[in-house]
């Protein structure tokens, strides 16, 4: 069994993927497990250090989750964060009690006393607080560090054991020392050593892949984006023309795309590549249809049942390799059964390796997006593409406001063109995190030359974010935007006014579908 250095027990945070994230970011490998994975089991990983996560739970709810009570008989350095240090307390016989003021938000932290977990930190730090309990008295051993206006016991420990707990957030960006706690907690106080890097797993993964794959042949589907393209040029390097990637043109993708892919994987990365041509096909199927979720749903049956096809024709697969990344494994194996509801079903490939009957090769499944553009540049892939926006599954079917025309992907085709192309002009592409235009399913009036005109609207969207979990709307200048209107209106026929987004997420989502 492969050593875990840092096990993380997963007690439904929203945050729990930024807990892994800042753990790699130290050059540390760690995995989330739901929280009820036996001792027996957290063992077999050997792990240096244990991190429990907050949780929307009260541990005085009935059924709350507990983790392994064995896991404090063993002498393995543990944080709590949140509901993980309310259930430390609890379980080593302290007490947790309802607070009388909930604390939401950034919130200031006064430090009590120095300990090497807080080392670095001044007297008086901002940190992130998502609480309704809060710890009322300290299990044996331990002391407090820090409080907070409502959290009397904010960050507590017993440095003998190596056991700490912090009410607030540290992997949350607005703690503004978190990382250095996480550093703090992992490399001095559990003296762990930084191994992950990216050379040493790449190579892991090239072997891992040729003895699994042996003298069989391997399918991928190729989009142009990242981490399609990072994975064709990782198999390749694998297994070499036993490779067979396939490109489907949907007539849904950006202006160019095709070429793009063509040139990359044609001249520069050479491979087996299939270039489907089935415009026409998702056309005739999205004809009539304006509900975002059916677009998806008849779009992601479209694309299996294409791959398939083209797939029959090369004929004898045995594997299909996909680019999932770590945070899909998380959301989908969630100790609570993943979110609790469906706001966009992202997943458009999800049927293929059933329907198929393909194993399915994975290498990403433990890495984070930009871990994957990090393997990318270790392949050699151009800057280009390691640092290309993000772009749906569902294409510009989705940036279709209504029914998906041919004339209505012309123009906002040609539309967000002119959007990147500006944005990349001004020096902000790689600033924000998608910049592209949206065709609304409106007319209005305007001027051009003594004509009155009744034309279409486009909507800018450009958005800065960390992980698309939330996102800000780009606060752009306005000679900018000025230009990208000016040159939509002018170059793209058929529109007449552009407006600019200025929603955040939440409440607003990214795409406007
Ligand atoms: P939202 O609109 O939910 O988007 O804020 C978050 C991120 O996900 C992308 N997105 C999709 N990606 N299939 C995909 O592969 C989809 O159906 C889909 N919908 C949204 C979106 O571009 C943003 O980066």
């Amino acid at each position: 069994m492969e050593k875990v250095p840092v096990v993380i027990l997963d007690f439904g945070s929203q945050y729990n993927q930024l807990i892994a994230r800042r753990v790699r970011e130290l050059n540390i490998y760690s995995r989330i497990f739901p929280y009820s994975i036996s001792w027996e089991e957290i063992s077999k990983y050997k792990p240096d250090a244990i991190i429990l996560t907050g949780g929307p739970a009260s541990v005085h709810t009935p059924g709350a989750p507990l983790p392994d009570k064995r896991i404090f008989e063993e002498r393995i350095p543990l944080l709590g964060i949140c509901y993980g240090m309310q259930v430390m307390v609890e379980m080593l016989g302290g007490k947790v009690v309802p607070s009388e003021k909930r604390e939401y938000g950034k919130t200031p932290l006064f430090v009590k006393e120095k300990n090497h977990l807080l080392e670095g930190w001044g007297e008086e730090e901002i940190v992130w607080m998502s609480h309704g309990d809060r710890v009322e008295s300290l299990p044996e051993g331990f002391k407090t560090f820090a409080s907070t206006l409502h959290s009397p016991h904010a960050v507590i420990g017993d440095p003998k054991r190596k056991y700490y707990g912090v009410q607030f957030h540290p992997e949350v960006v607005h703690t503004s020392k978190g990382k250095l706690l996480f550093s703090n907690f992992l490399l001095k106080i559990a003296s762990i050593k930084p191994q992950w890097d990216m050379g040493s797993f790449l190579e892991k993964k090239i072997q891992e892949i040729r003895e699994r794959v042996g003298e069989e042949k391997v399918v991928c589907a190729l989009s142009g984006g990242v981490d399609s393209s990072v994975l064709a040029v990782l198999l390749k390097k694998a297994v070499g023309d036993r490779l067979h990637a396939i490109f489907v043109d949907t007539g849904l993708l950006r202006k160019g795309e095709r070429e793009r892919v063509e040139s990359l994987f044609l001249k520069d990365f050479p491979l087996n590549l299939h270039i489907v041509d089935a415009k026409e096909r998702f056309l005739k199927a999205l004809k009539g249809v304006v509900d975002p979720e059916e677009k998806r749903r008849i779009i992601g049956n479209e694309f299996i049942n294409v791959f398939e096809e083209e797939a029959k024709k090369i004929g004898n697969i045995k594997f299909l390799a996909q680019g999932t990344l770590y945070p899909d494994v998380i959301e989908s194996t969630s100790s609570f059964g993943g979110p609790s509801s469906t706001i966009k079903t992202h997943h458009n490939v999800g049927g293929l390796p059933e329907k198929m009957e393909l194993e399915l090769i994975e290498p990403f499944r433990e890495l984070f997006k930009d871990e994957v553009r990090e393997l990318g540049r270790k392949l050699g892939l151009p800057e280009e593409i390691i640092l290309r926006h993000p772009f749906p599954g569902p294409g510009l079917a989705v940036r279709i406001i209504g029914e998906v025309t041919p004339e209505a992907l012309r123009i906002v085709r040609e539309a967000d063109a002119i959007v990147e192309e500006e944005i990349k002009k001004a020096g902000y592409y790689n600033e924000l995190w998608q910049a592209f235009a949206v065709f609304l399913p409106v007319k209005s009036v305007g001027v051009m030359g003594d004509e009155r005109t009744y034309e279409n609207v486009i909507a800018v969207r450009c958005v800065v974010s960390e992980d698309a979990m939330t996102a800000d709307w780009a606060k752009l200048p306005h000679d900018l935007l000025h230009r990208i209107a000016n040159r939509i209106i002018n170059e793209v026929k058929g529109v007449n006014r552009v407006v600019y987004d200025i929603s955040s997420k939440p409440p607003a989502t990214i795409e406007w579908e």
